[in-house]
């Protein structure tokens, strides 16, 4: 998709649609009063006739128009004017972009960006439709696994603003948009992937080809490599697995030099049977997704090289399967951390904890500025949150509201939980110095006090995104959540 910021009048537009909101109750927007009055109140008796109430996230499609010069005019139903948020305004932008699709239209004008929404700006509105409306014609499509459909509909959206100087700064928004766009983009691809492409392996070799596109530094640590250093932990769950695991090391470093750089770490479990702890059967396949916080640490570094932002920024990923065998861990095992620290493994399907914590060992080594891993780390998380925002949790108050904060602003949220010493005492093993799980009650909480014993030397935070990194049902696919915030939250770092 081709997209452009433009200041100009709806009748006017050369085009093959152009897109206008309606409020119920027929109240048009400024847009689609502008075309209403160039075609002589045509829109005003459609609406009189009932053939469009202005519901949230209808739409009725217009050929001919009088007064105008475009082939089309889109009518998007906006709901009622004064419950018109941030949820209704990405309703209407994701329905006109769907009503589009498979039609003639080509090449369109949107004019929703102008319609206000509470306590956002332009710019906001405009970031949020070029990443809703590439997210919206995103189809899944793999030589080895679903060829690509021809798409008919939209490939060319000019975005339009209220006034001429709005250009410059709608062109910046364009931009921003453009590059969490492309980050979601790839996290996505890559979450999609079956455990049976998307292998470590195969992220290593994805972590490989974005280096070089963007003159990223890139480590990729071997397993040999994970035994010198002592990573008992991480190598305890790639045991049941005949992929060999990778920790995948990038660097990007366009901030100013000396500069501590952010460190994001993701956990990439490519497919998660549980190990002897094994899963049940069934939605088993969903466990192909468990290395979306791996996929989405990449897609924010995308997003940033895209920007060139000035920042530095480390990428680590904790890459292994993890699979029942005669060689892999059993409930009971202890094993040593980088850190030192034993753990016992009471739960081999608490994994992700156990690749983490070497990891975030591994990430001293930078002096970090912060520490942030993103993780699909409890099914508990998801009991806690639902599918709406991601667990957060540090050890840092300011970074825990910084986080929140980019959250919110990219609308791709995160809401804080407790990590009090109350919890930890669930974690106390009498053969090791902590066990890997703490019990049903509270299950995310635990995991994440887990993690903070190895965060020690730093400001940490941790985001559970079990809940909102993919969808399941009839919709089921990778939602490239949280690239949205992580990137939001690196470009307030840069401009700090
Ligand atoms: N990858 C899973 C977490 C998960 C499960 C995410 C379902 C999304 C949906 C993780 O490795 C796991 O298995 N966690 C266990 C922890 C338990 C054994 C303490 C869980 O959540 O059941
Ligand atoms: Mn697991
Ligand atoms: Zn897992």
């Amino acid at each position: 998709m081709e997209f452009s910021i433009k200041n100009g009048n709806p009748e006017k537009q050369r085009n093959d649609c152009v897109i206008v909101g309606v409020f119920e109750t027929r109240k048009l927007s400024a847009a689609a009063t502008a075309i209403d009055r160039a075609a002589d109140g045509y829109l005003g008796g459609i609406l009189r006739r009932g053939d469009m109430e202005g519901k949230l996230g209808s739409t009725l499609l217009l050929h001919n128009v009088p007064g105008t010069l475009c082939d089309r005019v889109l009518l998007v139903g906006l709901g009622k004017e004064r419950e018109f948020r941030e949820r209704e305004y990405r309703q209407a932008v994701q329905a006109s972009v769907r009503a589009l699709d498979g039609s003639g239209a080509n090449d369109a004008a949107s004019f929703l960006a102008e319609v206000p929404v509470k306590k956002r700006d332009l710019a906001w509105r405009i970031e949020q439709m070029v990443e809703l409306t590439q997210s919206t014609v995103y189809r899944f499509s793999h030589p080895q696994c679903k060829k690509a459909e021809e798409r008919r509909g939209v490939t060319k959206l000019v975005i339009n603003v209220p006034h001429r100087p709005e250009l410059k700064l709608g062109d910046a928004a364009l931009k921003r948009g453009l590059g969490i766009a492309s980050g979601v983009r790839l996290a996505r691809e890559l979450g999609n992937l079956p455990g049976n492409i998307c292998t470590p392996t195969y992220l290593a070799g994805q972590a490989e080809a974005l280096a070089k596109d963007y003159s990223i530094k890139i480590e990729v640590l071997e397993r040999a490599d994970m035994e010198k250093l002592g990573m008992g932990s991480l190598l305890s769950v790639a045991r049941g697995s005949r992929q060999p695991p990778k920790l995948i090391v990038l660097q990007y470093s366009r901030g100013k030099p000396g500069q501590k750089p952010v460190v994001l770490i993701g956990k990439g479990i490519t497919f998660d049977a549980g190990g002897i702890s094994i899963k049940p059967a069934a939605e088993m396949d969903e466990m192909k997704y468990d290395m979306c916080g791996a996929a989405s640490v990449l897609g924010a570094l995308k997003a940033v090289a895209e920007m060139d932002l000035a920042i530095n920024l480390v990428v680590v990923i904790a890459a292994s399967e993890n699979l029942p065998d005669g060689d892999a861990s059993k409930p009971g095992d202890i094993v040593t951390s980088m850190s030192g620290q034993t753990i016992e493994v009471l739960n081999t399907d608490a994994e992700g904890r156990l690749v983490l914590c070497d990891a975030m060992t591994y990430v001293e080594r930078f002096e970090p500025e912060v520490v942030v891993d993103v993780a699909t780390l409890t099914g508990a998380c998801v009991i806690a949150l639902g599918n709406h925002a991601s667990g957060l949790f540090g050890n840092s108050e300011s970074l825990v509201k910084a986080l929140a904060g980019a959250g919110e602003a990219s609308f791709d949220r995160a809401w804080p939980m407790p990590l009090w010493d109350d919890y930890q005492e669930q974690l106390k093993s009498n053969f090791a110095d902590i066990a890997n799980i703490g019990g049903r009650a509270g299950g995310s909480i635990t995991a994440a006090c887990f993690l903070s014993k190895f965060a020690k030397k730093y400001d940490w935070a941790h985001l559970d995104i079990a809940g909102t990194a993919w969808v399941s049902g009839k919709e089921k696919g990778a939602t490239g959540r949280p690239v949205p915030l992580l990137t939001h939250f690196l470009m307030a770092r840069a401009e700090a």
